[in-house]
């Protein structure tokens, strides 16, 4: 089983970045931890402040992974394309927020992604990513 996560913007800053929000873990630390709890698992990681580059790694894994664990940050209360790549793929998606966005600033509750993937999970923190890709393995 491969699976595929990926960060959007400012998530390369977990650990510093706004820690009350996002936690004081870097995301490094916590692949590490996943990737020993689940050894039968193949867990690849990308990272990018850039759109483009997400769209790109959406076409090239998205026909050959088992799974992806979409955070995309930012782009998620804002990009179409994004949303149109996750519908051309045919590897199922689970969107991932680290915080509550409901509980946050309005412009934060509408997500042009969540339509288009298996589902979502938020405001449980780093752990959001460890269920998604949990979902996938009893999933087959
Ligand atoms: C986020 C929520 C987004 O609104 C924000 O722009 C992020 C992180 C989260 O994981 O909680 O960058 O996706």
């Amino acid at each position: 089983m491969k699976i595929l996560i990926i960060n959007g913007p400012n998530l390369n800053l977990l650990g510093t970045r706004e820690p009350e929000i996002y936690g004081a873990q870097s995301f490094e630390t916590f692949l590490e931890i996943l990737r020993t709890s689940m050894p039968e698992v193949e867990l690849e990681y990308f990272q990018s402040n850039h759109e483009g580059e997400l769209l790109d790694k959406l076409h090239e894994a998205g026909f050959s992974v088992d799974g992806i664990v979409f955070n995309a940050g930012a782009f998620t209360h804002s990009s179409i394309a994004l949303a149109d790549a996750i519908a051309a793929i045919s590897t199922p998606v689970i969107e991932v927020h680290i915080s509550n966005v409901h509980r946050r600033e309005p412009f934060r509750h509408h997500s042009f992604l969540s339509a288009n993937c298996a589902g979502s999970i938020v405001g449980l923190g780093l752990e959001g990513y460890r269920l998604a890709a949990e979902w996938f393995v009893r999933k087959g």
